[in-house]
C-alpha cells in the first residue's frame, strides 16, 4: 500500500505547493471571506479566524497531508487501508459526500465569474453608478437560465482537466495561474486604499469591536478557516497521495496557510474600502464582491479607461482561474474516489461527477432566482448547502482528522510523515501531537456546544 509506484505524483515541491495553494486559493478568500466577515462584524471575526487558521487548519493540513501521503490513496480508501474494518472510514465518506455538496454550489459563484469576464470584455461594467452595478448582478443572478449555463460551462471546463490526469493538468495550471493572481491583488489592494474614505473600511476590517462576538460568529469564523484551507473533507490528503517521498509536510502546509490567509486579508483590503467609499452596506451577503468591485476599477481609474478595460478583464479571469484550480481540486476528491474505491474507469467516474454536481448546481442556481421561496431550515438550498457544508461536516471531519491522528493513528507513522522517516528536525512535534490529540477537538467541539447554547 505505502509505496505503491503506480500512481502519478506531482513533478516537484514547488508543484505540491502550488496545487494544495491552487486548491485552498479561490472563491472562498475573494468571494466569501469578505462577505462573511462583513456579515459578521468585521474585525473580532477576523481575529477568531486567524485563530482558528493557527490552532485548528495548521495542525490537521499537516495530519491531512499525512494520512494521504502515507496511504497514497484517496480519502475514502487511506482510512480503509490504515484502519481496516472501522469506523473511521466514515471520515473518509463523509469527505466525499461534502467535496461533491460543495462542488456543487460552488460551481454556481464560479459561474458567476465567468458571467463577469464576458460582462468585463463587452465593456459593460464602465459608467454605471453603484445601483447600476447592483441591479446588474441583481437581474442576471435572479434569471433562471444564464447563471445555469454559465454553471454548467464551468462544470464541463473543471472536467476536461480532470481527465487530462493531475500532473499535467492540475500541477501545471497552478504554477502559471497563482502568481499572476497574487500580483493583480496587490495592484488592486492599492487602487482600493486610494479611494476617498478608505480609512473607514480598514478601520472596520481591523478594528476590533467584541461587543460583536456571539456563538455565530465563532462557528462562521471556524467554518470560515475550514473552507478556506479545503480542510476537513480529504481535499489535501487526496493531494498529498499524489506527493514526492522529500515534500517537507510541515512547512508546505505552512506555505499554504501563509498564502491563503495574504490573500484572505488583501481581497477586504480590496473589498471593504471600496464598499464603504460607494456606500454600500458590508453585510450585502453573496453579492459583496460582485456589487462592489466594478466600482473599484471605474473609480480608481476614472482618468485611464482603457487600463480600467484591460485590468477588470484580467481580474475576473484570474478569479475564475482561482476558482478553477478548486473546482478541480473538489472533483479530485470525489472522482479519485469513485474510480478507486467503486472501480469505475477513471474517464466515466468523472462524468458520473460531473453529471451529479451539474444537477445539484441547477438547483442551487436557481435558488436564487424562481426557486428563492423553496426553503431548507429557512435557507435556500444554496445557503443550505454552504452552512451545511462549511459549519458542519468540515469541521467535523477535521475534529475527526485530528482524533483520528493524535489517538488512533501509530505514531510511528505521524513521525515518519512529519519528518520524512527521520530526516527533517521536527522540533514542535511534541506541540503538534499536543494539539491534535487536545485543543483541536475540543476547541471544535466547544464551538459547536456553544452554537447549540448549550453554554
Ligand atoms: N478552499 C477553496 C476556496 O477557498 O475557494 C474552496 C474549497 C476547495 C473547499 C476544495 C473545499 C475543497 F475541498
Amino acid at each position: 500500500m505505502s509505496n505503491s509506484n503506480d500512481r502519478v505524483n506531482f513533478g516537484s515541491r514547488i508543484g505540491a505547493i502550488l496545487a494544495s495553494a491552487g486548491s485552498a486559493v479561490g472563491l472562498g478568500n475573494i468571494w466569501r471571506f469578505p462577505y462573511e466577515t462583513g456579515n459578521h462584524g468585521g474585525a473580532a471575526f477576523i481575529l477568531l479566524y486567524l485563530v482558528c487558521i493557527l490552532v485548528m487548519g495548521l495542525p490537521i493540513m499537516i495530519a491531512e497531508f499525512s494520512i494521504g501521503r502515507h496511504s497514497r490513496a484517496n480519502t475514502a480508501g487511506s482510512y480503509k487501508a490504515l484502519a481496516p474494518k472501522s469506523a473511521w472510514q466514515g471520515i473518509g465518506y463523509m469527505g466525499v459526500l461534502a467535496g461533491f455538496l460543495i462542488l456543487s454550489f460552488y460551481s454556481v459563484v464560479a459561474g458567476w465569474t465567468l458571467e463577469y469576464t464576458w460582462q468585463a470584455v463587452a465593456n459593460n461594467l464602465t459608467d454605471k453608478t453603484p445601483d447600476e452595478f447592483a441591479t446588474l448582478f441583481t437581474t442576471f443572478s435572479q434569471d433562471p437560465w444564464r447563471p445555469m449555463l454559465w454553471m454548467v460551462v464551468f462544470m464541463i471546463m473543471t472536467h476536461v482537466i480532470i481527465i487530462m490526469g493531475v500532473k499535467k493538468g492540475i500541477e501545471q495550471s497552478s504554477k502559471i495561474m497563482m502568481p499572476m493572481l497574487f500580483v493583480l491583488i496587490l495592484v488592486l489592494v492599492g487602487c482600493s486604499l486610494s479611494l476617498p474614505d478608505a480609512e473607514k473600511g480598514l478601520t472596520f476590517l481591523f478594528k476590533p469591536d467584541f461587543s460583536k462576538l456571539n456563538p455565530d460568529v465563532f462557528l462562521g469564523a471556524m467554518g470560515q478557516a475550514f473552507f478556506s484551507l479545503s480542510l476537513g473533507l480529504g481535499c489535501l490528503s487526496t493531494y498529498a497521495s499524489y506527493f514526492g517521498k522529500d515534500t517537507n509536510l510541515g512547512k508546505t502546509a505552512a506555505s499554504v496557510a501563509v498564502i491563503d490567509t495574504m490573500v484572505a486579508i488583501m481581497a477586504g483590503v480590496i473589498i471593504f474600502p471600496a464598499a464603504f467609499s460607494v456606500g454600500i452596506s458590508p453585510d450585502a451577503g453573496p453579492s459583496l464582491l460582485f456589487i462592489t468591485l466594478p466600482n473599484v476599477f471605474q473609480m480608481a481609474f476614472a482618468d485611464m479607461p482603457l487600463l480600467a478595460y484591460v485590468l477588470s478583464i484580467m481580474f475576473y479571469i484570474l478569479l475564475a482561474l482561482a476558482a478553477f484550480t478548486s473546482t478541480i481540486s473538489m472533483h479530485e476528491v470525489v472522482t479519485a474516489f469513485v474510480n478507486e474505491e467503486w472501480k469505475v474507469p477513471r474517464k466515466r467516474a468523472a462524468v458520473y461527477v460531473t453529471l451529479g454536481c451539474i444537477t445539484l448546481g441547477v438547483l442551487a442556481s436557481l435558488s436564487f432566482g424562481p426557486l428563492n421561496d423553496f426553503k431548507i431550515l429557512g435557507l435556500s438550498i444554496f445557503d443550505f448547502l454552504d452552512s451545511l457544508t462549511s459549519k458542519v461536516m468540515l469541521p467535523l471531519g477535521g475534529m475527526l482528522i485530528s482524533i483520528f491522528t493524535g489517538w488512533k493513528l501509530e505514531q510511528r507513522i505521524v513521525w515518519d510523515e512529519i519528518s520524512n522517516g527521520g530526516k527533517l528536525k521536527v522540533p514542535l512535534f511534541k506541540l503538534y501531537v499536543f494539539i491534535l490529540k487536545y485543543v483541536a477537538p475540543i476547541a471544535i467541539g466547544l464551538i459547536f456546544v456553544n452554537e447549540l447554547g448549550l453554554f
